[in-house]
């Protein structure tokens, strides 16, 4: 059995390293270099990496690349998009790359991709142009999309934040959580008679989207009929069976592959609700900005790699320099929706504690990643960010542009997006704040009393990452970066970034779980769970 990657002499050397960085400041390394921000921006294409307030020098640059070399990532990123079963545990290609770029994956699949985007370009000019109608001969108005995790926060940020790309007259929405809460919500408002529902789910079986499609179903057939499912209901899914049995018509089946992992699957069909409202040509620059990125994460050098170093720096943050989270700010509120996504996407992902050969790992992986866009996250949680006890990572994404190509508002959003990255990385010390306060007059027992309070200790690493404007094609971008950043890590720490075993027992336990207490619960813990149920029966 092979060792884990911490195991290497690099990765001693890199944590050996880090101890000595933790002494360090980011105020003496700003002091230290003027350079600094030369050395420490990528630009690519219409990309800013800015990573000048990581706590890193070039040293620990070239240690973390020697450490990406270490463990052949460039061969793991050659077996990915040639279509490898790098998805060990499960046997599978791992090819979401494919569904964009005509470079990854044998010519057998592209061609079957290339015969999906045909079918899904079809479909969607025939309800953007009114060919297909409901069962009364009304125009589709309103589109709902029910899927859950891969199958709803990938178009769902899609549709959001392309909001100013939204065309034609078509309104998405969303039903994903089991609580019925939304499908309630929207069966109160929708005519039926013009919604056309989506049914996303890669497997068909997953249960808070089968409870909402069969309850969606029940809604259009007792107000239109029978008959209407066949129009009002188009899935998207592998299994084929399950389509059958649900009465999805022939023609309004999309197909998804197992080489695409739910979280990795928006570029499939999984994001026809948004290509029917930003259309298929839209849509196709969303794949093409991520095809870019594939290219550039294939062929760039590992040092001026965009995806390589946001990988590199997420493994420096958590393992080597043990910050716990990294909090995702998005400067643009058209990217709310973001750390969601990635929330999926990273953890998900690299939430693993055992390595592809099944040894349990002695370093931590993927941190929790959480967020919200600024400035409102300023108006909440940045406090404790700033003075509370815990030192966080940091990703700033920002565009230079706002959604609908102003720039006063944007301004404003930058200005504060600048301001706080400085703040984060570089504090505001004691003298400073006493300094200030004198000179604004403040008696020196005032100063005494709460010039501590005032003290920003700093240090907190951020990365900003700024593009033009939030379009299709950046957006692309901005989730192949992330997704590359996530193989990067997982690559590093030597787990499969493909599986998500860990989502299994929660399900299993709760199929066992009976509401109306007629089946005792089993396994450990049961009579907890026996009480429980009883506690809901007898309070409501
Ligand atoms: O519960 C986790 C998960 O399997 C995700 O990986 C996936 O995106 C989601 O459930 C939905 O699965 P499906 O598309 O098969 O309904």
């Amino acid at each position: 059995m092979s060792e884990l990657n911490s195991a290497l002499p690099v990765w001693a050397a890199v944590a050996t390293h880090a101890k000595d960085m933790a002494k360090v400041h980011l105020r003496d390394l700003a002091g230290s270099d003027a350079r600094r921000w030369q050395q420490l921006h990528i630009e690519h294409d219409t990309w800013l990496l800015d990573i000048s307030r990581q706590r890193i020098t070039n040293q620990s640059l070239a240690l973390l690349l020697d450490l990406a070399r270490a463990v052949d990532l460039s061969d793991r990123i050659a077996a990915m998009f040639r279509g490898d079963p790098i998805n060990s545990t499960e046997k599978r290609a791992v090819l979401h790359t494919a569904l964009r770029s005509d470079f990854a994956g044998s010519p057998a699949i592209q061609a079957e991709v290339k015969a999906s985007r045909q079918k899904l370009k079809d479909y969607v000019a025939a309800v953007r142009g009114g060919k297909k109608l409901g069962v009364t001969g009304k125009r589709f108005r309103q589109v709902v999309n029910i899927g859950i995790g891969g199958s709803d926060l990938g178009p769902l940020l899609v549709c959001d934040a392309l909001r100013a790309e939204w065309s034609g007259d078509l309104t998405p929405h969303f039903v994903s959580n089991v609580d019925r809460t939304q499908l309630e919500d929207l069966t109160r408002t929708l005519d039926p008679a013009e919604t056309l529902v989506i049914v996303c789910s890669k497997t068909f079986v997953t249960q808070e989207t089968q409870t909402n499609a069969n309850a969606a179903r029940a809604w259009i057939v007792g107000a239109l009929g029978e008959k209407a499912a066949g129009s009002h209901f188009v899935a998207v899914s592998t299994n084929a069976e399950a389509m059958d049995k649900f009465g999805i018509a022939s023609d309004h089946r999309f197909t998804m592959w197992d080489w695409v992992g739910g979280r990795y699957s928006v570029w499939s069909a999984i994001g026809l609700i948004a290509e029917i409202v930003i259309g298929s040509e839209r849509f196709e620059e969303f794949l093409k900005g991520a095809s870019d990125i594939d290219k550039h994460f294939t062929n760039a050098p590992f040092e001026k790699n965009l995806p390589v170093l946001m990988g590199l720096l997420g493994v420096w943050n958590r393992t080597f320099l043990n910050l716990p989270t990294l909090a995702v700010l998005p400067y643009d509120q058209r990217l709310a929706r973001l750390p969601a996504y990635l929330q999926q996407l990273e953890m998900e992902s690299n939430g693993k504690s055992v390595s592809l050969e099944g040894q349990h790992v002695n370093f931590a992986t993927a941190p929790i990643v959480w967020g919200e866009p600024g400035s409102n996250a300023q108006h909440s949680f940045f406090q404790m960010l700033h003075q509370g006890t815990l030192t966080e990572a940091l990703d700033f994404i920002a565009p230079l542009r706002g959604s609908w190509g102003g720039t006063e508002g944007q301004d404003l959003a930058l200005k504060n997006c600048f301001a706080q990255s400085q703040a984060f990385a570089y504090g505001y010390t004691l003298p400073e704040v006493e300094a200030d306060m004198r000179k604004a007059g403040v008696s020196a027992g005032e100063i005494d009393r709460i010039g501590v309070h005032r003290v920003h200790e700093g240090n907190r690493p951020s990365s900003l990452l700024m593009y033009p404007q939030t379009t299709a094609r950046a957006l692309g971008g901005i989730l192949a970066l992330y997704e590359h950043s996530v193989f990067v890590q997982g690559t590093i720490w030597g787990v499969n970034s493909f599986d998500q075993f860990g989502v299994e027992l929660g399900k299993k336990l709760a199929v066992g779980i009976d509401m109306t207490g007629a089946k005792s619960p089993q396994g450990t813990g049961a009579g907890g769970i026996a009480a429980l149920i009883n506690y809901v029966t007898t309070h409501r």
